[in-house]
């Protein structure tokens, strides 16, 4: 890691502060010690220009749009590899021999059951529960069932609990769907790929036998690759801030689901599809394209837009590619898929869309997709809290064992009412 310096003059005194570099990407100024030596905080709501951390895992260029994990390419991980190999690429760091995967899943696939209470809880919901509101509910549970992987100083726990994770979204996910439909939790499969077992789970009926059909596993398996990890997004943030107090890995990844739970982040597929929906036909893109430039109008185009990407999401590129597949394999005209490529076309000719570089992310087509093999919208985000949880739970892995980090503790600009004394009511 290279270093250099940069001055700041302030207050009439100048500081300097050393210059990191990564190995790719922007250059850091280290400004930890910066209120020690001027008594000024920075201030970046939103951390548009801030570096929370360190990492190996994911590196993301905005302006490139690429998106590497620990170094390679999303197009040739979702064309070439699978999510169990993803999972352990983004935990070890390198991708597994043949002997490791298979041993990684194996392990994996024997923890996809849940303890037998656990779907008790489930009866406490309504059944028109949103599935994301069980989700965070059941996650944080976990740590109510497996005290004997909480401990989060000790690295076999640690190990225990990120597998237990990845391995209990599937199961937890499809009970969700099973119980807002009525029917009744099937139980997880070891002779079944981690894909082939969540739709098995989510979709087969006692009644009859479910052949997993393999081009909707590869579709399933490809979109979650495009939501392992993506850097320090909101969601991610949110679990290693809570994970820096110490919190066991359940609760930091039940904060996590909440936070993805959000319409600006995880919540935009829901609220992509709808918007499809609710424009309709391809000749109401005009009205809705001009309500997005409305700056009275809250209205946003959603699957449009990302903090990071000024170009075109690869995830978007990868995902429309699947929803080409999927619809035609099911023989399935889905007119939204019109209006999605059109509005898609007439966004990126629009001169308000290109000035603000605004392209569809990875939100923009998984609806169309999710929604061909069968998912209501309400399971959108669950599905993208399920591939999240390996990002969630790699970022967590990193933080805990990271020496530099220490609970977060942001500060502010305060500008509310300087001291004043209490006033007694009755002389208000
Ligand atoms: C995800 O961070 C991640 O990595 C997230 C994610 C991941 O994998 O974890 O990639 C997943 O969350 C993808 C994003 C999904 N969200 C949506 O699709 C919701 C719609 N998009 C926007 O709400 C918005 O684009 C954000 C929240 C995604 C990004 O917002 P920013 O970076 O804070 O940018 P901004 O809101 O300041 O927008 C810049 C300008 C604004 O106009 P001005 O005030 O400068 O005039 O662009 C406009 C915005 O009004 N704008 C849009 C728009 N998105 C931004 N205008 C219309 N439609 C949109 N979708």
């Amino acid at each position: 890691m290279g270093d250099n310096s940069a001055k700041l003059n302030f207050g009439g005194q100048e500081t300097d502060y050393k210059v990191l570099s990564g190995s790719v990407g922007p250059e850091v100024i280290d400004i930890r010690k910066l209120y020690a030596n001027t008594g000024a905080f920075t201030y970046d709501p939103g951390f548009t220009s801030t570096a929370s951390c360190e990492s190996k895992l994911t590196y993301i260029d905005g302006d490139q749009g690429i998106l590497l994990h620990r170094g390679y390419p999303i197009d040739q991980l979702a064309e070439q590899s699978s999510f169990m190999e993803v999972a352990y690429l983004l935990l070890r760091g390198e991708l597994p021999g043949k002997s490791e995967l298979e041993s990684f899943t194996r392990t994996i696939s024997r923890h996809t059951m849940l303890n037998e209470q656990l779907s008790t809880f489930y009866r406490g919901f309504r059944r028109d529960a949103h599935p994301m509101a069980i989700m965070c509910g059941v996650v944080g549970a976990l740590s109510a069932f497996y005290h004997d992987s909480t401990d989060i100083n000790d690295p076999y726990q640690r190990m225990v609990a990120s597998h237990r994770l990845i391995a209990k979204m599937p199961t937890i996910a499809a009970m969700a769907y099973k119980y807002s439909v009525g029917q009744p939790f099937v139980y997880p499969r070891n002779d079944l790929s981690y894909t082939g077992n969540f739709l098995r789970m989510t979709f087969s009926v006692p009644a009859e036998d479910y052949v997993v059909d393999p081009v909707i596993e590869d579709a399933m398996d490809k979109i979650f690759i495009l939501h392992a990890d993506h850097e320090q997004n909101a969601s991610t943030s949110t679990v290693r801030l809570a994970g820096s107090s110490g919190a066991n890995p359940f609760a930091c990844i039940a904060a996590g689901i909440a936070c993805l739970w959000g319409p600006a982040h995880g919540g935009a597929n829901e609220a992509a599809l709808n918007m499809l929906r609710e424009i309709g036909t391809v000749d109401r893109i005009p009205e809705y394209i001009a309500r997005a430039k409305n700056k009275d109008d809250p209205f946003r185009l959603m699957g449009f837009g990302h903090r990071v990407y000024k170009n075109y999401d690869p995830r978007a590129k990868v995902m429309q590619k699947t929803a080409n597949e999927v619809l035609e394999r099911l023989g399935v005209k889905d007119p939204v898929f019109d209006v999605a490529r059109e509005l898609e076309q007439i966004a990126l000719n629009d001169p308000y869309f290109v000035e603000k570089k605004l392209y569809p992310n990875v939100d923009f087509y998984s609806g169309v997709i999710l929604s061909a093999i069968g998912f209501p919208t309400t399971m959108f985000t669950v599905l993208f809290a399920l591939a999240r949880t390996v990002g969630w739970v790699a970022q967590w892995n990193e933080m805990i064992s990271d020496p530099e980090q220490k609970i977060g503790r942001p500060r502010q600009l305060y500008t509310g009412p300087t001291a004043r004394d209490y006033v007694d009511v009755d002389k208000r």
